[in-house]
């Protein structure tokens, strides 16, 4: 008897099969039970009768409690009204574990708090709406690799103990290395992606970043994965260009292969299928004026607070590009306007409907000179930052990436309310557990 996987039971029908997984549900109606059985890949109910499958099978049934995890074997049938189309008529059952009466399945059908269910999160990823969230997150990664990998990118991961900061030094997460002393969990790989770039053109790293966030938003996490692209000989405007495509990419996947998770999720997809290129530029100074027209306090100079970020992203349909940001918000490596060295050439990617900031990036400083005032400006240990200056003596050339957080733009695609469920185990200034 063929061991199948529910999300292909479609190709059994007629068949007697075996399913593995868990009880998610059981529903009595007169002397029939409707066990509703997960196997990680689908949900599949079965109809077991007393008369026909006799008493112990049906008792055994009868008896099973939630996420009790169970071999279940059966014939496939085909049925409009049933969750996924088919039916199982259940022939036989093993039970692997069954959970007791006596101390049940914590995660129930009610609604918990948001507290219960993180602490719960290693069960909670079992419901279909988290699995799905999870489903969709890997369509994502999938998505990133795919659109780098075909247009002749290396992956060239960064480390993750890293000798100096390269977002600030504000949310570095520090730990002693041995004889070597102080060493920090990586803000972002870009500074190694910039060195991949001088040796092979075009790369991207892909790993998890660290962030010692002292935010409690809905949009932070301190252990969050970016993708991060960097492009020898390349200026702003072609990073945009790349980043435009890369998301309109990403969304048009999830849209294609995860129509169901979408759907379980009560999406409102349309609102994805807007997100094709060319999405709209807004210059910082344009984006302030707009601000400011529609009644936030920002001046000149200052940086985007969340409700600003929303603010601009719900006037447009689909993501939008703000470019030029003062140089005296963002990190020492930006390359600056060589008219207006108070404008640094930087982009953050902005979703739509309140997402916020997707993607961050910017073309690098290519003079020695200047980057090296800009370490001393900002303070940055000169000794853990010499192999970065020698990219710049050895060879410089134009260069520019970006880095697009995965968990944003899963919670966006997702429409998902906060980031924390768009990761398997989140990790937040409040919570390490499980
Ligand atoms: O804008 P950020 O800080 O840019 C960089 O780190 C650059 N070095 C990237 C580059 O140019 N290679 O971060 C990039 C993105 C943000 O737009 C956001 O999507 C995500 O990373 N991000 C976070 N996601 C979750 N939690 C946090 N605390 C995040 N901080 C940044
Ligand atoms: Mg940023």
């Amino acid at each position: 008897m063929p061991v199948v996987e529910i999300r292909r039971i479609g190709e059994f029908e007629g068949q007697e099969v075996t399913l593995r997984g868990w009880l998610y549900n059981l529903r009595e109606s007169g002397k029939i039970l409707f066990p509703l059985f997960r196997d990680g890949t689908g949900l599949m109910q079965g109809v077991v009768a007393r008369n026909s499958v006799g008493d112990p099978i049906f008792d055994a049934v009868k008896n099973l409690t939630e996420e009790s995890s169970v071999i279940v074997t059966g014939k496939v049938r085909r049925d409009e009204r049933a969750p996924g189309g088919y039916e199982l008529d259940v022939t036989g059952i093993k039970v692997l574990q069954a959970v007791p009466l006596s101390d049940p399945y914590p995660i129930q059908r009610k609604e918990h708090g948001v507290d219960f269910l993180m602490e719960h999160r290693h069960l909670w990823i079992r419901s279909p709406r988290q699995a799905g969230v999870l489903r969709v997150r890997h369509e994502v990664v999938r998505a990133i690799r795919d659109f780098f990998d075909d247009r002749g990118f290396v992956l060239a991961d960064a480390p993750i103990f890293t000798p100096a900061a390269c977002e600030g030094t504000t949310t570095l997460f520090g730990l002693d290395y041995f004889d070597e002393g102080k060493a920090y969990l990586t803000q972002s790989g870009q500074l190694y992606s910039e060195a991949t770039a001088a040796a092979l053109g075009k790369v991207y790293c892909f790993g998890p970043t660290f962030r010692a966030e002292k935010s409690k938003t809905r949009r932070h996490l301190t252990e969050f994965w970016m993708v991060e692209p960097e492009v020898a000989f390349a200026r702003l405007e072609e990073i945009m260009l790349l980043a435009e495509d890369l998301v309109s990419f990403v969304v048009a996947r999830v849209l294609e292969r995860r129509p169901a998770e979408l759907k379980l999720l009560e999406r409102d997809t349309s609102r994805l299928e807007a997100a094709r290129t060319p999405f709209p530029r807004l210059s910082y100074d344009d984006a302030v004026e707009l601000l400011r027209e529609k009644g936030s306090r920002i001046e000149w100079g200052g940086d985007f607070g969340g409700p600003d970020e929303t603010l601009l992203g719900e006037q447009f349909d689909r993501p939008v590009m703000v470019h030029g940001y003062p140089t005296a918000i963002k990190a020492f490596y930006m390359e600056t306007e060589p008219k207006r060295p108070e404008v640094s050439r930087s982009v953050d990617m902005l979703a739509p409907e309140g997402y916020g900031e997707i993607i961050g990036g910017g073309e690098r400083i290519s003079d020695y000179n200047l980057l090296l005032k800009r370490l001393e400006e900002h303070r940055l240990p000169r000794e853990a930052f010499e192999w970065y200056l020698d990219l710049r003596r050895y060879g410089s050339v134009p260069h520019a990436g970006f880095g697009l957080g995965v968990e944003r733009t899963v919670a966006w695609i997702c429409g998902i309310e906060h980031i924390r469920e768009t990761i398997p185990f989140p990790r937040l200034i409040y919570r390490i557990y499980p």
